[in-house]
């Protein structure tokens, strides 16, 4: 929608009000005053910034983790505006969770606050933390800049949008997954989430609300206010730090919480509706906040064709074994014991938290069995979710039988369609989702269930963890004896370690059959972070078995075969080489492209090596391990860019540059375009011409950041793959080269590995794997 000043029907139908308002007329102009309330709270939030960086200088921590929570409110009411694409942007940059990121915590990308309160609170680490606030704030620097005036153009839509959708979160994620898993300072950000929500909504009550609707969120937040004064009688005025233990809030607590939210953000629902009847509403945000982890390996699957089929064989018997567990469930629930019921259900949950390993491969029946709340737009009001977590609510927070039995019919029905695929439907099931699936869950447990309670009403997540570590074993085994010694025993290992935890966790819970678990909000931090750093563990070497696997996977070349061309100069065509399609927008630097070698020398494209070591926009150097371009003859178009700083920069049009925060085609860069330079200068863009070079040249270092390319930050991808899924491709390989020990000449540009890497068409057709 263009920032034109919009007066929909139902304001118009309410003009007698508008007309009296001080606040202006139209929704842009309410979306401008809101956006001033956020940009004033972000000048608040520098300051707060500075006392934390002092405090974290100084060496005490436990003024820093005073400082800490101190610095929280202020962004938790602007992320209330990530729905915009700029802000959302930096939302990524200052509030993402891990598992927003392909690597977890171990991503170079992760950054923002989470990355600070890990620090803190869990390591105990000032010199990261000191390292990440520091980041930290550059990127609020840029967030203050971007709200003030609306510079960043948030529109009435994406204004009213954020509000909703923040308030869903709240009731449908928030709530129930510990915000704050390591600080525990979660009802602090629930406040402010509220708070900022309510900011952005006032100017839009004054610029044409029915009077009714408005009467209905009003009320709304009173009742908001008043479950949050319950549960936090000390904590509920605007001012107050900290607020109570998040971790010491009941389940009946955070039950009405959450109730008193879905109320107020259905109220919002209902009055963006209403101002916004004439337009089509977009659906939830592209944001930092719902987004899932994967990291796809790539495999020729007919090599492992026994080893996948005995896999998909072990979870199909699981299958068997959950229709079997559900019954006595079902037997309880209908002679209406309840404690009988929760007893049945602790024992009946396990089977399918090993079967999702391969979840990927049955999205229908995943969602239909064992989808959140906070997967679908308006959470536990949205009538398309349902699954075992409705049962668990049913059962643990409700306690409502017929709920419990209406949601185990569905439960049963999806349950009965999965087992018909696995046993019937090998063509489902590939060595490579094999394999991005543990590399998935082996992930998504440490970067983001260990945080969010995965079962936030019967507290069974000790269990949930147990059995999702049960269907890697199950899904690994068939591969081990392919693997080579030491990667089989990293992956033993740290099966066994994980499985050696348990005992000392949930002691005299057996491993294979016991179901009195420990309650995971029993758990300590000290103890969670031993689940995390073991499926960190196991995920790593993961990574080594995925890059094996594929190592194992690739054809040899066959002899007399010419070389591709090779990034130190070999032979300019042959038959082997993957030509670059002139429409495939290569990722490329001509030949004469210039990168900075450890030692000062500066060195052109064409004579730079696998093993040289380059310097990152980061200022640090690292090594090339490989190029996913490297073709010393083609000519072909660049677009040039020249900077006030004197800088000029070539690269292919579809090569994605850093912006402000976010990525931008070479090609989309215009004249006062901000390019980044060495150690975070910034520089406009004075020139933008297009020219014709020699050689395609694209080199990807070790530590996957962005590189200096003649003194400019470029990153490595390009438009025709979305950076994730092109960093997730390359993860195993990195591996592989740090760890496997692959000869340069394994990786150069005459490998058959060439082919697994994203470049051009070829990498849209892995996407699609
Ligand atoms: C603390 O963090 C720094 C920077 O990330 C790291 O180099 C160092 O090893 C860490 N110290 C400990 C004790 O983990
Ligand atoms: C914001 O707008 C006001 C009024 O137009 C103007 O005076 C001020 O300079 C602007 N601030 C920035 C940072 O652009
Ligand atoms: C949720 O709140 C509404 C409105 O305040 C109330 O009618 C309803 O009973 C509440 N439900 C629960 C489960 O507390
Ligand atoms: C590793 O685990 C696999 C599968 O569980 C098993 O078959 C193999 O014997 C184990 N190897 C070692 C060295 O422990
Ligand atoms: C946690 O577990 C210990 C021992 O298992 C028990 O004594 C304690 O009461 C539990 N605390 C809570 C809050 O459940």
């Amino acid at each position: 929608m263009a920032r034109v000043t919009v007066l929909v029907a139902a304001a118009a139908a309410a003009a007698a009000a508008v007309a009296t308002s001080a606040l202006g007329a139209t929704l842009q102009e309410a979306t401008d005053t809101g956006v001033a309330f956020l940009a004033d709270r972000c000048a608040a939030q520098q300051p707060l910034l500075v006392a934390l960086a002092d405090a974290v200088g100084s060496g005490d921590a436990a003024a820093a983790r005073a400082a800490y929570v101190a610095s929280r409110p202020p962004y938790e009411e602007i992320e209330v505006l990530a729905t915009n694409e700029a802000l959302g942007t930096l939302d990524a940059r200052i509030d993402a969770r891990p598992y927003a990121f392909d690597g977890g915590e171990d991503d170079p990308e992760w950054a923002g606050f989470h990355r600070v309160e890990r620090d803190l609170y869990r390591d105990g680490n000032l010199t990261a933390a000191a390292a990440s606030t520091a980041a930290l704030r550059i990127a609020v620097d840029e967030l203050c800049v971007a709200l003030t005036n609306n510079t960043a153009g948030v529109t009435p839509t994406e204004s009213l949008d954020g509000q909703v959708a923040l308030a869903f979160e709240v009731a449908a994620k928030k709530v129930s997954s510990e915000e704050e898993t390591w600080s525990d300072a979660s009802l602090l950000i629930f406040k402010h989430n509220y708070r900022g929500i309510w900011g952005l909504f006032t100017p839009f009550k004054e610029a044409g609300l029915a009077p009714a609707t408005a009467a209905e969120v009003d009320s709304a937040y009173e009742a908001l206010l008043a479950a949050y004064a319950a549960v936090d009688p000390a904590g509920v005025a605007a001012a107050a730090v900290p607020a109570r233990p998040y971790s010491a809030v009941t389940v009946a607590e955070r039950a009405a919480l959450m109730n008193a939210t879905y109320v107020f953000a259905a109220s919002l629902r209902d009055a963006r509706d209403a101002l916004l009847s004439e337009e089509s509403p977009t659906p939830a945000p592209a944001s930092s906040r719902m987004e899932g982890v994967s990291t796809p390996a790539v495999v020729r699957d007919e090599a492992y064709a026994d080893e996948t089929a005995a896999g998909v064989a072990a979870f199909a018997a699981q299958c068997q074994e959950q229709q079997r567990v559900l019954v006595p469930l079902r037997t309880a629930l209908a002679a209406g014991d309840m404690s009988g019921a929760r007893a049945a259900y602790a024992a009946g949950r396990g089977p399918y938290e090993q079967i999702e390993t391969l979840a990927a491969a049955f999205e229908e029946e995943d969602t239909a069995i064992d989808a959140r709340p906070d997967a679908f737009e308006y959470g536990e009001l949205d009538p398309e979710w349902g699954g075992i977590h409705a049962v668990e609510r049913a059962l643990y927070r409700d306690e409502d039988v017929p709920a419990a039995l209406a949601a185990l019919d569905g439960v049963d029905a999806a349950v009965a369609s999965l087992c018909t695929k696995l046993e019937n439907d090998l063509s489902l099931f590939s060595a490579t989702t094999t394999w991005e699936g543990m590399l998935a869950l082996s992930l998504e447990v440490p970067a983001k269930k260990i945080s969010s309670e995965e079962e936030t009403w019967s507290d069974l997540s000790l269990m949930i963890f147990r059995e999702n570590a049960k269907g890697i074993r199950a899904l690994y085994a068939p591969f081990a004896p392919r693997l080579s010694a030491p990667v089989r025993g990293a992956v033993n290992a740290s099966l066994d370690a994980i499985q050696a935890l348990w005992g000392t966790l949930d002691a005299g819970n057996d491993w294979d059959t016991g179901v009195n678990f420990r309650a995971f909000a029993n758990t300590t931090i000290a103890e969670r972070g031993s689940i995390h750093t073991a499926f960190m563990t196991l995920h790593r070497s993961l990574q080594r078995g995925a890059a094996e696997v594929i190592v194992a996977a690739t054809p040899k070349p066959s002899p007399g075969a010419s070389p591709a061309a090779s990034p130190t100069g070999a032979p300019a065509t042959s038959p082997t080489a993957t030509p670059v399609p002139a429409d495939d927008g290569g990722t490329c630097f001509p030949s004469s492209a210039t990168v900075e070698l450890e030692g000062g020398a500066t060195v052109a494209m064409a004579d730079l090596s696998i093993g040289d070591r380059i310097r990152t926009a980061g200022g640090s150097f690292s090594p090339v391990y490989i190029f996913s371009h490297a073709d010393p003859s083609v000519v072909a178009e660049f677009v040039q860019l020249t900077t006030a700083s004197g800088h000029t920069l070539r690269a292919t049009s579809s090569h994605y540059l850093p912006v402000g925060g976010g990525l931008v085609a070479a090609g989309s860069v215009t004249v006062g375009t901000w390019l980044t330079l060495a150690g975070g200068r910034t520089s406009p863009v004075t020139a933008v011409a297009t020219v014709v070079a020699t050689g395609l040249y694209n080199p990807h270092t070790l530590d996957g950041s962005l590189l200096l390319v003649d003194g400019v930050a470029t990153s490595t991808y390009t438009t025709s793959v979305s950076p994730g899924v092109a960093a997730a491709l390359l993860a195993p390989l990195r591996a592989a080269y740090a760890v496997v020990g692959w000869s340069t000449e394994a990786l150069s540009g005459g490998s058959p590995l060439w082919r697994l890497l994203p470049h051009g068409r070829a990498v849209v057709g892995v996407e699609e794997l």
